[in-house]
């Protein structure tokens, strides 16, 4: 369980994270989607006990970051953003050593344990220097998990990791997240709609938005945009696909695509290929657009009414 109310942080003159407040309960698997500066990892080292907040109050696993931060820190298990890995040390030492450094009983056996949670037993005598990136990442699961942890705090998790290797760390993820109170953070929009169950948007220190993922692309996807390329010259194509009824805002780009949209729900792609194909255009490409971080902030923050 995490529990934030006013939640401040300032760095000197700066103010890196603003009043924030947002719960997380067992079970549960929240992100924090941002771009870079948003102030993740600032909330995240304060709700780990590593930094305490300029105002404001967190409760993590039933204790104050502040007041109690040894009892939080052995009910967290905290992925940062660069994993600090011993690269001359074996997998098994390194993660005996750090259950040593946290006093657990039977630290060869819970070694072991999460070795193989992390899919990293027949690693555990290799060299961490000697791994791939994924392979790391997944160390530092090991060693978040080690304590069996309440609640998981994880700082860009998949960042830098090749697409197969980004799968399984999610994979992961969603395991650990049945039984845990997870909070990620990332950049990455389609990470936080695959991964978590609700997402909190930050921006600027602020969250802009809180939703379930469900909720949150619907509120997100009023529109979806849509590129049509054709063969050759397509000089009267905008016009073609402005006869499809139920098509907005057509526009031509400088390559000779046309971008249209549409209401969400309603996907006119199937009418538009129709069309542009009997109209005598060899048609491409038909390519949903997704919309950048950038376009969500816009979106969500004059959606609430709130100034940009
Ligand atoms: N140790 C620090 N000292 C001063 N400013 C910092 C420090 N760490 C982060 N900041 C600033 O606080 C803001 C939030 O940073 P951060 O929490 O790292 O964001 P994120 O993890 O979302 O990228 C940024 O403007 C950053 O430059
Ligand atoms: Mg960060």
């Amino acid at each position: 369980m995490i529990k934030v109310s006013g939640l401040t942080k300032d760095y000197g003159a700066r103010r890196a994270v603003h009043n924030l407040n947002f719960n997380a309960q067992q079970g549960e698997i929240v992100g924090f989607l941002g771009p870079n500066g948003a102030g993740k990892t600032t909330t995240m080292r304060i709700l780990t006990g590593y930094m305490p907040p300029s105002d404001g109050e967190a409760i993590v696993a039933g204790y104050d970051v502040v007041e109690e931060s040894l009892e939080v820190r052995k009910r967290v298990g905290y992925l940062p953003e660069t994993v600090p890995l011993y690269t001359d040390m074996v997998v098994f030492d390194y993660l005996k050593y750090m259950g040593d450094l946290r006093r657990l009983p039977d630290v060869e056996d819970r070694v072991d344990e999460v070795l193989d949670m992390v899919g990293l037993l027949d690693r555990a005598q290799g060299y961490i220097g000697n791994l791939s990136k994924g392979m790391r990442q997944r160390v530092g699961l090991a060693q978040a998990l080690l304590h069996s942890p309440e609640v998981l705090i994880l700082d860009e998790p998949t960042i830098g990791l090749d697409p197969n290797q980004v799968v399984e760390v999610r994979e992961l993820i969603r395991e650990i997240g049945k039984e845990k109170t997870v909070l990620l953070s990332t950049h990455l929009l389609n990470e936080a709609q695959n991964l978590c169950d609700r997402v909190l948007i930050i921006n600027k220190g602020k969250i802009v938005a809180e939703d379930t993922t469900e909720n949150l692309q619907a509120r997100l996807l009023g529109a979806e945009r849509v590129v049509v390329k054709v063969r050759g010259d397509g000089d009267q194509l905008a016009d073609t696909v402005k006869e499809v009824k139920g098509v907005r805002k057509v526009e031509t780009l400088e390559d000779g695509a046309v971008e249209f949209e549409f209401a969400s729900g309603k996907d006119l792609r199937p009418e538009v290929a129709k069309h542009v194909i009997k109209t005598g255009y060899d048609l491409l490409e038909l390519r949903p657009l997704g919309m950048s971080l950038e376009e969500i902030f816009i979106e969500l923050t004059s959606y609430d009414g709130k100034k940009k």
